[in-house]
């Protein structure tokens, strides 16, 4: 069989920036609650004309650059989001058309803040199957237009900003396992008994006689709802539980991985994370304070900054993981 590895990223938010002192003035809340309660400092938020596509396409002309290709090598694209152009089809669809690439694999993933690494473990499935060389992933979020914005949406609303990260994920030779660039291991999870406790329930099949209707929206049904605390003490234990067994299955040590890539839901969230699995804090990169929590493109996101920021590098050995709706929750390794 063959080997994957990470050969290109990129990342691409929109260039307005909203302040945490910008949604004081739409919500009760405060500079000081966000920070503290969950880290971040401002979001960016697009404007009425951008869609999840639009920053996907940046983003990957960026990764598919960095691959050193052209975008009619890639010959699978894999769209992680929660927050596609359309209900159908998917927005892998509308990118390709905007890449211009004529005939490609091109699928969704609907696994929320999990769907990057599930994404990833996709293109290296089919890259190892020897069916695909050159596979884009694609995590890209517009959370902006689906929050409440009003004084009810508080506890959700200021948590999520929009952005996308991309990668290219190649086919590759690989000689000696533990020093050769690849992606050595992904696992992926989902407990479905907690899809409730952060969704959208509308539109939907289950919702009613009609998908969407005017009483649907009245209620608020089509805005994500979120038990705060049931994800965060899940995502807690999760996070590091997955972790632990994608290290386990390599035979490496917390103490070996060089950097650590996790979701960015709230600062606190992986503080505790280093805490229970004794990761020194610097090891961790977090982009939560700048970005808000981006879903499915907080990794690839976060990656891009990384390397702009020389703190991931080449050779680098790199343990990600991440927790969402669904439940759903995964990790990988990999060295870059
Ligand atoms: N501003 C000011 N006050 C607020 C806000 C706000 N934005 N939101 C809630 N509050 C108030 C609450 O009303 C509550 O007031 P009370 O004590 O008078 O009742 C108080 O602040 C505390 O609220 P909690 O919800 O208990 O706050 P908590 O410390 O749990 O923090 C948070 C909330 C940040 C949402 C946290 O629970 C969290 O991060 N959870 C995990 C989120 C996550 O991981 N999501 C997964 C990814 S998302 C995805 O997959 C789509």
């Amino acid at each position: 069989s063959y080997n994957s590895r990470i050969t290109g990223v990129g990342s691409y938010v929109p260039p307005q920036i909203y302040k945490n002192s910008d949604i004081e003035e739409m919500m009760d809340t405060s500079n000081e609650w966000i920070i503290q309660r969950t880290g971040i400092e401002q979001r960016h938020w697009v404007d009425e004309n951008t869609s999840t596509s639009d920053l996907a396409l940046e983003a990957s002309k960026i990764a598919i650059k960095d691959a050193g290709l052209e975008a009619s090598d890639i010959d699978m694209i894999v769209f992680a989001t929660l927050s596609p152009d359309h209900d159908f089809p998917g927005t892998g669809c509308f990118l390709q058309a905007k890449l211009g690439i004529e005939d490609v694999t091109a699928f969704d993933i609907r696994q929320q803040c999990t769907g990057f690494l599930y994404g990833l473990s996709m293109a290296d499935k089919f890259v190892q199957s020897g069916s695909h060389k050159n596979v884009l992933v694609v995590g890209a979020e517009v959370h902006s237009k689906g929050l409440d914005k009003t004084p009810n949406g508080r506890a959700v609303s200021v948590l999520f900003g929009d952005g996308a990260g991309a990668v290219v994920v190649s086919r590759t030779e690989v000689k000696d396992k533990t020093k050769d660039p690849h992606i050595m291991t992904t696992n992926l999870h989902a407990d479905g008994s907690y899809a409730k406790e952060l969704w959208v329930a509308a539109p939907g099949s289950a919702v009613g006689p009609d998908r969407m209707s005017h009483a649907l929206v009245d209620e608020g049904l089509h805005f994500p709802f979120m038990n705060g605390k049931t994800v965060f003490v899940h995502a807690v234990k999760r996070m590091a539980e997955t972790l632990m067994l994608s290290c386990k299955e390599m035979g490496v040590g917390i103490e070996d991985v060089d950097l650590f890539l996790f979701h960015q839901a709230n600062l606190r969230i992986n503080s505790k994370v280093a805490e229970v699995l004794k990761i020194p804090e610097d090891k961790i990169f977090n982009t939560i304070q700048k970005y808000g929590n981006t879903t499915a493109a907080t990794i690839p996101l976060g990656m891009h900054d990384a390397i702009k920021a020389n703190k991931l590098k080449k050779g680098m050995l790199v343990a990600s993981a991440a927790f969402g709706s669904g439940f759903t929750w995964a990790s990988g390794l990999w060295r870059y």
